[in-house]
C-alpha cells in the first residue's frame, strides 16, 4: 500500500453504516453513475498455445464487459480455458487475438490494481504468515511499515491475528488459504481474481470463507472476476454467471443472479436459487458435460 488511503480496517461486523459511508469516500469507491464504462472488457480474446503436438486451441474469442464492484463467476468443465482467461486478465499471459482492458487501459503486461488468488495457495514454505504477505509489498516496493500495519489488519479481519508467526506448515488448508487472500489484498486492489480459490476446502470452511469475501467486497466495492467448478458457490456469490463450453471453451451463456444482497446462507434453501442452479445445471445438461446416464 503507497499511502494510508487504502486500509482495509477490520471487517468483523464492527463498523457503522456511516464509517463505511466515509471509508468509501476515502476509497473513492463511492457510487457509480448508471453511465459508466465497464471496469473490465474483454473484446474477442481468444488463446492459442504452441505445444510440442503443435498448436492448441484453449480459449474461443470471448466477449466480456464487468461494471466496477460487480462478482462475476466463471464456470465450466476442466480445460475449457478458464485459468487462460484468467491468466490474459492479470496480463501473465497474452491473447492470440483480442484485446483485454481494465479501466479503460488495455492489458499489457502484470496489471497494478489487481490481486490474484491462485487454486493453489502459492505460500513460501520458510516465510512465515506475515512475510509471506509482505512478500507483496517488497515486490511492489510499497511503504513497509504502512504495509506491515495493513498485513496486520487483514490477518485479523480472517481471524488469523494469532498466527501472523506461525509457518505454513503449522497452518490448515483454509488458513494458508486466508493468507493467500490477504497478500492478494494488501495493496488494496480494485479488482480480485480468483481461481478456484476455495477448491481445496472443507465444505464448512468454503462456506466460512465465502461469507467472508462477499462481506469484503461489499464493503470495499472490489470487483470480482471468480473462476468455480461449483454451481452452487458460482451462484451463491454472484452477481452473473459465465457458463462455459467444453475445450476450446467459449461463452455458452451467461446468467444473472437477482438473488438479494448481502447473501446469507440460508439463501441456498429459496425456490429463487434452486431456480438459478437449475437454469446452470440445464446449460451443461445440454452440452453433455453433465448427464445421468
Ligand atoms: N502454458 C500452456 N501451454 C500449453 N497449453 C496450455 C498452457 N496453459 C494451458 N494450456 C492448455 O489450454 C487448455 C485450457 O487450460 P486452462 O488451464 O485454461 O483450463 P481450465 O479451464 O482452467 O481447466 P481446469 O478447470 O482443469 O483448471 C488446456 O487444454 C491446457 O492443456
Ligand atoms: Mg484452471
Amino acid at each position: 500500500m503507497s499511502d494510508d488511503n487504502g486500509e482495509y480496517p477490520g471487517e468483523r461486523g464492527m463498523l457503522g453504516g456511516d464509517q463505511v459511508e466515509s471509508m468509501q469516500r476515502r476509497l473513492d469507491i463511492g457510487s457509480v453513475p448508471a453511465q459508466e464504462s465497464p471496469m473490465i472488457r474483454i473484446q474477442n480474446a481468444s488463446k492459442e498455445f504452441d505445444t510440442a503436438r503443435g498448436r492448441l486451441r484453449a480459449l474461443d474469442p470471448v466477449n466480456l464487459d464487468i461494471a466496477k464492484g460487480e462478482f462475476v463467476s466463471v464456470i465450466g468443465p476442466s480445460g475449457c480455458g478458464k485459468s487462460t482467461l484468467m491468466m490474459m486478465l492479470a496480463g501473465l499471459e497474452s491473447p492470440t487475438t483480442g484485446t483485454l482492458s481494465i479501466d479503460g487501459i488495455d492489458v499489457q503486461g502484470p496489471a497494478e490494481r489487481l490481486g490474484i488468488v491462485f487454486q493453489q495457495d502459492v505460500l513460501l514454505e520458510w516465510r512465515t504468515a506475515l512475510e509471506n504477505i509482505m512478500l507483496q509489498a517488497e515486490i511492489r516496493k510499497l511503504d513497509r511499515q504502512a504495509s506491515l500495519e495493513q498485513a496486520h489488519r487483514l490477518l485479523a479481519m480472517v481471524g488469523l491475528e494469532k498466527f501472523a508467526n506461525a509457518y505454513p506448515h503449522e497452518l490448515s488448508g483454509g488458513m494458508r488459504q486466508r493468507v493467500s487472500i490477504c497478500r492478494a489484498l494488501l495493496h488494496n486492489p480494485s479488482l480480485l481474481v480468483m481461481d478456484e480459490p476455495f477448491g481445496a476446502l472443507d465444505a464448512l470452511t468454503r462456506d466460512q470463507l465465502q461469507i467472508d469475501l462477499l462481506r469484503l467486497c461489499a464493503n470495499h466495492r472490489i470487483t470480482v472476476l471468480f473462476i468455480t467448478h461449483s454451481i452452487v458457490e458460482a451462484v451463491f456469490l454472484s452477481d452473473r454467471v459465465v457458463v462455459m463450453s467444453p475445450r476450446p471453451g467459449k461463452i455458452e451463456t451467461i446468467v444473472p443472479i437477482d438473488l438479494p444482497r448481502p447473501r446469507r446462507l440460508s439463501v441456498r434453501e429459496s425456490p429463487e436459487f434452486l431456480r438459478d442452479i437449475q437454469t446452470v445445471t440445464s446449460v451443461f445438461e445440454s452440452l453433455g458435460v453433465l448427464h445421468e446416464d
